[in-house]
């Protein structure tokens, strides 16, 4: 009898258990909880850093040096800032080819975003430069597109062209076309100037004109893929895609209907 009662408390006897358990837990969490926040931040930036030294090392130091110090073939990177690094590996710029001609080239970005945020944390690390900009510093809200026209006119036209479409300079140098690039890699160009291009702290353009500017330049950039008539390709955008819409979708279903009815002829057969 006893045994019995013994075996049929135990079970409500470990639940028991386990509620206070479950209660001392939640409790130590609370008194723990903040601190180990901040700890986990603090150690993923400093994991970031390091995964981007480890990234700079394989691909950046032969040139620029293994603590960013620069070489005869690149120059310093210390204080250049996380928008530089931004701006120049999301555009594809850098890491620069070998053998560079009058201008490093824009070209497909060989780095994921994940990847350009570790250089430019490691890079950062070095020494201070400007931050990478947020979407409300180059977003479209607030923005006075005639103020950004005229804002881009001085200070831009005379090499990018009067819409941004871009002009040859000295040397076999010259300013790219503005159509297409990101807004975010705009005001990064402003702030760090890359290659024969001044760069516009906001000393010179406060925030406000780059916000400007870079909606100008959507606007002008913006109206051109709007022509009538429909002579771009993107003009023929739909009907090409309800095309294949029907093509594709048309022979899913004949091939679908042949099989069926094969099966069946199979099913009669055997
Ligand atoms: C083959 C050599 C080479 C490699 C590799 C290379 N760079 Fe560069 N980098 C250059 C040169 C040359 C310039 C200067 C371009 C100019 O201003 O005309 C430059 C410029 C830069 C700048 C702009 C500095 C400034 O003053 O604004 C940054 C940032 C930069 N590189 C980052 C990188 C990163 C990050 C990598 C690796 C992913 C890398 N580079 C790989 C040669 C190289
Ligand atoms: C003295 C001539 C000059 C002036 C003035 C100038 N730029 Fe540039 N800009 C250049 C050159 C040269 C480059 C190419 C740099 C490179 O390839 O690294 C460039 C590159 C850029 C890029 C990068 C484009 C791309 O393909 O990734 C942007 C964006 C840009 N300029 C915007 C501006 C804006 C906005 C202004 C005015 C506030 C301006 N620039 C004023 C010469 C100029």
């Amino acid at each position: 009898m006893k045994k019995l009662s013994a075996r049929r408390r135990h079970p409500l006897a470990a639940l028991v258990v386990l509620l206070l358990a479950l209660a001392c837990t939640g409790g130590l969490y609370a008194v723990f909880a903040p601190a180990d926040k901040a700890q986990a931040d603090e150690s993923a930036q400093t994991l970031t850093i390091e995964e981007g030294k480890k990234l700079y090392t394989v691909g950046c130091a032969s040139c620029h040096g293994t603590g960013g110090q620069g070489t005869s073939d690149g120059p310093s990177v210390v204080g250049v800032g996380a928008a530089a690094v931004d701006f120049q590996v999301s555009t594809g710029r850098m890491p620069a080819a070998t053998s560079q001609g009058a201008q490093v080239p824009r070209k497909k970005a060989i780095y994921n975003q994940a990847e350009i945020d570790q250089l430019a944390a490691y890079i950062a690390s070095l020494g201070a430069g400007p931050a990478v900009p947020t979407e409300a510093q180059y977003g479209p809200e607030g923005a006075d597109i005639a103020k950004g026209g005229e804002l881009f006119r001085n200070n831009c036209a005379q090499c990018h062209n009067f819409t941004g479409k871009g002009g040859a300079l000295t040397h076999g140098k010259y300013a790219p076309s503005l159509d297409g690039v990101a807004p975010k890699h705009i005001y990064e160009a402003m702030l760090t100037g890359p290659q024969n291009m001044p760069s516009f702290p906001d000393t010179t353009l406060s925030e406000q004109n780059k916000k400007d500017i870079i909606a100008y330049l959507n606007a002008v950039n913006g109206e051109e893929t709007e022509s009538p008539g429909g002579l771009t390709l993107g003009g023929l955008g739909p009907v090409s895609e309800g095309l294949f819409a029907w093509v594709f979708g048309l022979g899913a279903l004949i091939a679908a209907a042949v099989w069926v009815a094969a099966r069946t002829a199979k099913a009669k057969k055997s």
